[in-house]
């Protein structure tokens, strides 16, 4: 089966293109460095061509409130439209794990826009919303720190690693549409001022981290509800430790 993976070069894309054809299936990464811009058009009709699934994990290069939803919208836009044209059977697109409850972000703002594009289109579509990836982190700890403090919100986080998220997108691609949305998540739920606490001090950075109820995450004040996955969700295998002790690339900061 034919599989365009959008933003198929980026961390989750590349991950699943790999597991998708070592399942078989014939993965095309669609983006930029390989001549395919869903914002412009560039490429795209070719590249749905015999496409039966389309998977969309791109992401915007800028996380500014304009930038960022411009981007989700007429990407969002220009692929369902180029999908809907070349028959495409299934779009499964990821999303993020309570996105309509962090709408005080832009960047949120912009994917609960790409969702509604999705749902609003006649293809049939599964949307994956994932909790945070532990590749992450390092971005999460510099949106909080101030000289050699980390302020960040203690509350209740359930992150998973990006093998594990492709994994589930690879699983969700492969099967029927659902017409609605899965959640996946990883398998222990953890404060977010401790796990980045513990992610700074394994790899020697000495900041210190301070919990504090009121610091914003991505511009809202968080709970205990907004970042975890309701019941049932899918759940990754990979926890924190095994994560740390993988082989990978530097960790971003
Ligand atoms: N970070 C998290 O914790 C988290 C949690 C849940 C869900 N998500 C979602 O996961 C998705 C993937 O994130 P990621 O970290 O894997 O992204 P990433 O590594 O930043 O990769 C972004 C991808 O988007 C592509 N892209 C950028 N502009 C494009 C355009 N105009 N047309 C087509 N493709 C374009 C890039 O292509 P080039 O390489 O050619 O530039 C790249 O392949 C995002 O939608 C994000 O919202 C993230």
């Amino acid at each position: 089966m034919k599989i365009v993976v959008i933003g198929g070069t980026g961390l989750i894309g590349s991950k699943l293109v790999a597991q998708l054809r070592a399942r078989g299936h014939e993965a095309l990464a669609a983006s930029p460095n390989t001549g395919v811009n869903t914002l412009t058009g560039e490429g795209l009709a070719d590249a749905l061509k015999g496409a039966q699934v389309v998977v969309d994990v791109a992401n915007s290069p800028s996380f500014e409130d304009k930038a960022v939803l411009d981007f989700f919208e007429t990407s969002g836009r220009n692929l369902l439209a180029a999908e809907a044209r070349a028959g495409v059977q299934h779009h499964v697109a990821l999303s993020v794990v309570g996105t309509e409850r962090l709408l005080g972000s832009g960047y949120f703002r912009a994917k609960f826009a790409q969702e509604q594009l999705i749902e609003a289109s006649p293809v049939p579509y599964t949307i994956v919303r994932a909790t945070q990836f532990f590749e992450f982190l390092g971005a999460i700890a510099q949106s909080g720190a101030d000289a050699d403090t980390v302020r960040l919100s203690p509350a209740m986080v359930q992150p998973m690693a990006s093998d594990d998220v492709a994994a589930a997108v690879a699983d969700f691609a492969l099967g029927p549409a659902v017409n609605g949305m899965v959640e996946i998540a990883g398998p222990e739920r953890v404060s977010l001022a401790a796990l980045v606490q513990r992610y700074l001090r394994d790899t020697g950075d000495t900041r210190t981290v301070v919990p504090d109820a009121r610091a914003p995450y991505y511009g809202v004040e968080l709970n205990d509800e907004p970042l975890t996955p309701a019941d049932h969700p899918r759940l990754g295998t990979i926890d924190y430790a095994r994560w740390m002790a993988m082989p990978r690339p530097a960790p971003r900061k």
